[in-house]
């Protein structure tokens, strides 16, 4: 059985009211969205809009949320906690951006105890891992991504609900994308990483998603790569050729 297509919209800390109606309009307008049998797209709105688009937008779209607190909610002030999205109805959440492990300092184990206590609750994870140009050049992109990768499978028993999204960090926001050929090798190596470390059925059913100034120009080239299950598209999700990048694996 092939492994459905799945493009994320991340739109990060972006819009206003108006501009996620905007956006929701586009979506729920456009005609030549593949039926959910094909693909699996999933709108990642700031969580104040959360709310707002899962009542405003078409039934056969997702939406996620972009982080969530790393265990049951209580006394952590300006956190979100996993309960408060499945109260919400919200099926997915973001966890392990590299904005977050950077920015924020978020660690391999935080990322992987994020991932869990999500799972835990019933929440579907779109679990970031990716290594920074400095690792890249120093010959270390694989090492850093395998790490990632294995605090996570540590805490993760059931693979079902979890796609993996490789984001090479010097290719987020910035408009230089992974050629198709450096997006596959590493999609394949983490698919052997998987059979070895994890088992070989979940290497083979597990989506790894690309992301990285993913547009409507490149995303036809990089989605026939034999291991690039989807996109994990942030810039672009917020404009009108997000449709035909959720078009680019048929
Ligand atoms: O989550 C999405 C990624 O960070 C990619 O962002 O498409 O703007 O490069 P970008």
């Amino acid at each position: 059985i092939g492994r459905k297509f799945f493009v994320g919209g991340n739109w990060k800390c972006n819009g206003t009211v108006d501009e996620v109606k905007k956006i929701v309009n586009l979506l729920n307008g456009a005609a030549d969205i593949p039926p959910k049998d094909k693909v699996d797209v999933v709108i990642s709105p700031p969580f104040v809009f959360l709310s707002q688009v899962k009542s405003s937008l078409r039934p056969d779209l997702s939406v996620a949320a972009q982080n969530a607190w790393v265990q049951k909610g209580g006394a952590f002030t300006g956190e979100i906690s996993a309960e408060m999205l499945v109260n919400l109805g919200i099926p997915w959440v973001i966890l392990g951006h590299s904005e977050r492990r950077l920015l924020l300092k978020e660690s391999n184990e935080f990322v992987a105890d994020k991932v869990a206590y999500a799972l835990s609750q019933g929440i579907k994870v779109i679990a970031c891992i990716g290594e920074t140009l400095e690792q890249r050049e120093s010959g270390q992109a694989l090492k850093i991504i395998a790490e990632q990768a294995k605090a996570i499978a540590a805490k993760v028993s059931d693979w079902n609900n979890v796609v993996l999204a490789y984001e090479p960090v010097w290719a987020i926001g910035t408009g230089k994308v992974a050629t198709p050929a450096q997006a596959q090798e590493v999609h394949a190596d983490l698919r052997k990483w998987l059979k070895t470390n994890v088992s070989p059925k979940v290497a083979e059913s597990a989506r790894i998603i690309y992301g990285g100034s993913v547009s409507g120009a490149n995303c036809v080239e990089l989605a026939g790569q034999p291991d690039v299950d989807g996109f994990l598209v942030g810039g672009a999700s917020l404009k009108p050729e997000f449709t035909d990048i959720i078009k680019a694996g048929l």
